[in-house]
């Protein structure tokens, strides 16, 4: 283990680039992806509860205008990833912006980055789970088993955003616990399932956006109006069409696991954009339909509060008036299976309840793709001392980092069956935002300070992409509702008490520590192309 001089000052513990290429250099990876693979990991990654089922959140705080919504998000997520692709073809390592913060802005900041990252890893593997059960409990257990679950299991409570009624979201619950133990006894998603569930997913989009968009119920004049809530619905409302944009931000959220298989990639220069802006792209495409579709048979008006402003999504005023319709005169707002509901409504109910499977089969992958990254993250933190060394040991029977997962799955859980899938969202979106904001700063700064560093991928234009994909982040975080904007800061301060508490005084980097030891470096670094399983070409 090779040791230095700690930099001592607040801002002073900065990781050494090259102690980070060492780490990167230890493992070997052949390079297995084309630019269609990469694609296709992108769109698993991404597709999720976010098209499935906050559509109807997105559409009660902008209407129609969600379509803009989703053009908004998809762009910001776009110059993003351009900007995470540079950096994580350079430095292919675990931890993805906590390491590229650790080594431009140092451990103090990398700290707040590892921190906001277990908002958009674990609350956002929470709120998958959450729009699961939607599908779950819709589709599978009501339309097909017959069984209605009582209304406090399937839920969370109405002060919290929930339903009338509800107590606690069993199935959430349940789904979590099952993805936890699937990670920790080593299970990983290949490849080849990858694909089969992103045929799954985009066969019920595409059957989606072709019944609707040729039904007879489908009707112009169900965009009218177009921005009943405005462009901007005010400051810390959540509403309008950037309010709606800061919330289906969410659907976008996963592409980062693109840019960290750029070192698995062939020709990184031209794949690795071609595989974030082609998933991307086609994502916001697709979206853009599904949005029209669904307004355009269904409608999809907010519903308006006294004051002529739309109720916030997941509050306790929209779930008490979504509580007087009949289940078949559900406004699409108020539905939790947003998509299956519509098709149900234009008397498509067999193509419904298919979409409602296809959901309940892919959204899974979904949570163990965001749970996977989250252990990964801890573990990479235990691994430079800020989190304690326990936390990362390595089961010897499933070589899984078993108690971080166990622990990551135990929040998971809990926050599922409680909060409402908007608010889980939203929560997720302010964290992600933060991280990909400094993303965009390290990349910038790495071009100044290791300017003549090998790059298998330039960020075209960074100088106008770069500051484009911080203004984004800033401008779509203070576009959430103010308690999802409110959490970043409190959850930082819990994070800083942490920090001073414990972490900086056990930092290896703050001991002198340098280098990773070698046996962490396997257990941290599995392939990302089939997620550790058929596409694991390890040397
Ligand atoms: N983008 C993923 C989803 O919508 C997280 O579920």
């Amino acid at each position: 283990m090779a040791t230095s001089a700690p930099n001592e000052g607040l801002f002073g513990r900065v990781k050494p680039l090259d102690a980070i290429l060492r780490t990167a250099e230890k493992k070997s990876l052949h390079r297995t992806l084309g630019a269609f693979q990469l694609t296709l990991f992108g769109i698993g990654c991404v597709i999720g509860t976010g098209i499935f089922v906050l559509t109807a959140a997105g559409a009660q705080k902008a209407g129609p205008g969600l379509m803009l919504a989703f053009a908004i998000a998809g762009a910001v997520c776009i110059v993003a990833a351009l900007c995470y692709a540079e950096i994580a073809a350079m430095l292919p390592v675990a931890g993805s912006a906590y390491t590229y913060t650790y080594t431009t802005m140092g451990e103090i900041l990398a700290w707040t980055v590892g921190w906001a990252l277990i908002l958009e890893y674990a609350v956002a593997a929470s709120a998958v789970s959450v729009g699961w059960s939607g599908f779950f409990s819709g589709t599978v257990l009501k339309e097909f088993l017959g069984v209605e679950l009582p209304t406090w299991l399937s839920g969370a409570p109405l002060a919290l955003g929930g339903i009338e009624g509800g107590l606690i979201n069993l199935p959430a619950v349940f789904i979590a616990l099952i993805i936890t133990w699937l990670l920790m006894i080593g299970t990983t998603e290949s490849a080849r399932v990858n694909a089969v569930l992103v045929a799954i997913k985009v066969t019920a989009l595409t059957a989606f956006i072709g019944i609707t968009l040729t039904s007879s119920y489908f009707n112009a004049d169900n965009f009218n109006p177009f921005l009943p809530a405005g462009v901007f619905g005010g400051f810390g409302s959540g509403l309008g069409a950037v309010g709606a944009a800061a919330t289906i931000f969410f659907a976008y959220v996963g592409f980062d696991a693109v840019s960290t298989a750029a070192e698995e990639t062939k020709n990184p220069q031209r794949n690795v954009p071609i595989g974030l802006v082609g998933s991307l792209l086609f994502c916001t495409v697709f979206y853009i339909l599904v949005a029209a579709g669904a307004i355009g048979t269904m409608g999809g008006q907010p519903i308006m509060g006294p004051n002529g402003v739309p109720f916030p999504a997941g509050s306790e005023e929209l779930a008490r008036q979504c509580a007087t319709y009949a289940a078949d005169k559900l406004p699409l707002v108020c539905s939790n299976e947003a998509l299956a509901h519509v098709l149900r409504q234009i008397g498509w109910s067999g193509v419904g309840n298919a979409l409602g499977i296809a959901a309940s089969l892919a959204l899974p992958s979904v949570i163990l793709i965001l749970m996977f990254g989250q252990t990964r993250i801890f573990f990479v933190m235990s691994r430079d001392g800020l989190l304690p060394e326990k936390l990362s040991a390595v089961h010897p029977k499933w070589k899984t980092p078993y108690i971080v997962t166990a622990m990551t799955g135990g929040a998971v859980a809990f926050a599922a069956a409680f909060l409402p899938v908007g608010k889980l969202a939203d929560i997720a979106n302010a964290g992600t935002l933060y991280a990909f904001m400094m993303v965009a700063i390290a990349v910038m700064m790495l071009r100044k300070t290791a300017a003549d560093r090998q790059r298998s991928f330039r960020t075209p234009a960074l100088w106008l992409l770069g500051p484009l994909t911080i203004a984004g982040c800033i401008f779509l975080f203070f576009n959430l509702p103010i308690d999802a904007m409110l959490v970043l800061p409190i959850w930082g301060a819990v994070g800083m008490l942490v920090y001073f508490g414990y972490s900086r005084k056990a930092s290896h980097l703050g001991r002198g520590i340098v280098d990773v030891p070698e046996g962490d470096v396997d257990a941290l670094n599995p392939s990302v192309a089939g997620v550790g399983g058929e596409g694991d070409h390890r040397n």
